[in-house]
């Protein structure tokens, strides 16, 4: 048994966990008879409280087994409530229906990052905080045009995401309040200008700064598309469908990426380095990259035609429905409802997109289909978000970028609640040992290669 693990056990003599009232549960081993009372608090036991649970006195003790912590809170937080079961999404007790439809992106995000609406004063201080740090160091441009030309714009935000911890050191005075205002401000504001820059380095086009004259939905789309005019003028049904879908994507509670922040940042290291781990871990196509593989899947499904066999594939394990199915929602995602309700003004005040109608056909013979429904598998918010953004005429390399611009909200405001936590330590989760033990070293000449213990590693022939 290691040090670490001792220390964490219940110390000699103690009794462990005492429990009041009811609630409590009581759990019988049958390996030994013996029976343990654990306290429940919040509809939870402590998983430690498992460890006095024992064989033999030198035994580590019980742990929980939750791969993918599909069972497990890994946190207190008062930021993001989830009903999967009933489809309700609220931030800080405000339904996601109502965010939408009468505040913006900045003030949700003053909403995340401080737990409350802003008066109106407060909201100008904070919009006009966030505006005037807009622009990114200089460096940063050449730092990211040592990139490949075609490099994923993800990449691109990751790696820029990263770097600037390297132009602001002091943001590793992680309890400083000033630091911690300055780093959550930078990283709203910055977003959106990294996230630009790196489209119009795929593009071959020059950077456009940031226009603190524009909204932040409208500098962003000035940043995308600005090209020989003096002004851009976005079209406002286009900048409001963004800062919808911004205000959508802010935050998800304890998702991939959220816990990706906590766990990363719980080592204390700077908030861009967190956020720059939230980045990767959106990268996926399990997360956030899935509204870049919804547009792929449509493309290869082509026609209206082709869905059923599409459909087949799918039931069959060849083929994913990309854009179907979540980990939480197990009724409907209600941001695909309210996204899908802003889609038609998009695609108004657009071109003739076909992939619209293809999606609606497959999202309709999807839900006709037991195995779907069965399965509680359902639009997710990125089975629309994908094609509102090509309606839009933004590639699908940038999709997922745009989903990082918001839940940058979420991830400095899980960030900030995290730092502050008692009960914060330093994530490290346990693991239940399957290899060999004990096994000798065998010198390099003697070594046959029968006795040879298998890894996950295959070297290609
Ligand atoms: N297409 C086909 N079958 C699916 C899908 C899908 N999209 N999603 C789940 N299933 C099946 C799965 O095969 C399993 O079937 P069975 O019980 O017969 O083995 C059953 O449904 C339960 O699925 P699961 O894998 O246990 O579900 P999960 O909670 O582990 O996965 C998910 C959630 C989102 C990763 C998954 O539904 C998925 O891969 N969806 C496609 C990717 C996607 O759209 N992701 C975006 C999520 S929303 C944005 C975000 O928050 O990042």
């Amino acid at each position: 048994m290691s040090t670490e693990q001792q220390s964490e056990a219940p110390a000699e003599g103690d009794e462990g966990p005492v429990a009041s009232g009811n609630d409590t549960l009581t759990v019988t081993d049958n390996r030994t008879g013996r029976s343990y009372e654990l306290p429940i608090e919040d509809d939870t036991i402590k998983a430690l409280d498992l460890r006095q649970i024992k064989v033999h006195e030198e035994d580590f003790g019980m742990m929980a087994f939750d791969p993918a912590f599909t069972n497990t809170a890994s946190c207190r937080s008062a930021i993001t409530y989830i009903d999967g079961e009933a489809g309700i999404l609220e931030h800080r007790g405000i339904p996601i229906e109502q965010l939408c439809e009468h505040s913006t992106f900045l003030e949700v995000s003053y909403l995340l990052v401080f737990g409350e609406l802003p008066t109106r004063p407060q909201l100008e201080a904070w919009v006009h905080d966030v505006t005037i740090h807009t622009f990114v160091h200089e460096d940063i441009k050449k730092f990211l045009s040592g990139f490949r030309y075609d490099a994923h714009p993800m990449g691109m935000l990751l790696a820029s995401t990263g770097a600037l911890s390297t132009f602001y050191p002091d943001a590793n005075k992680i309890l400083d309040p000033i630091e911690r205002y300055l780093a959550t401000i930078r990283l709203i504001a910055k977003m959106p200008t990294l996230a630009a820059f790196s489209y119009r380095h795929n593009m071959g086009q020059p950077y456009v700064y940031p226009d603190n004259d524009l909204s932040y939905p409208e500098n962003f789309l000035s940043m995308m598309f600005k090209m020989t005019e003096t002004k851009y003028e976005p079209d406002p049904r286009l900048a409001k469908a963004i800062d919808v879908l911004f205000i959508l994507h802010a935050d998800h509670e304890q998702n991939c990426s959220t816990s990706a922040v906590r766990g990363v940042g719980s080592s204390d290291v700077d908030p861009y380095s967190a956020v720059a781990a939230g980045i990767a871990a959106l990268y996926g196509r399990l997360h956030g990259g899935a509204n870049e593989a919804v547009l792929q899947m449509l493309r290869r499904i082509e026609s209206v035609d082709n869905i059923p066999s599409f459909l087949d594939a799918v039931k069959k394990r060849e083929e994913k429905l990309m854009g179907f199915g979540h980990r939480v929602y197990k009724n409907y995602d209600p941001r695909a409802r309210i996204i899908k309700s802003h889609a038609d003004e998009v695609f108004e005040a657009t071109e003739y997109n076909p992939l619209v109608e293809l999606a609606t056909e497959l999202e309709k013979q999807a839900l006709d289909d037991d195995f779907f429904t069965s399965r509680k598998l359902y639009p997710n918010v990125d089975f629309y978000s994908g094609i509102i953004y090509e309606a839009l005429k933004i590639p699908p390399g940038m999709f997922t970028v745009i989903f990082a611009i918001a839940r940058t909200a979420g991830w400095i405001a899980q960030w900030l609640e995290m730092t502050d936590d008692p009960d914060k330590k330093i994530s490290r989760p346990r693991q239940i040992y399957t290899g060999a033990r004990e096994a000798n070293y065998i010198p390099l000449g003697e070594r046959t290669g029968e006795d040879r213990i298998s890894g996950p590693a295959t070297r290609p022939s």
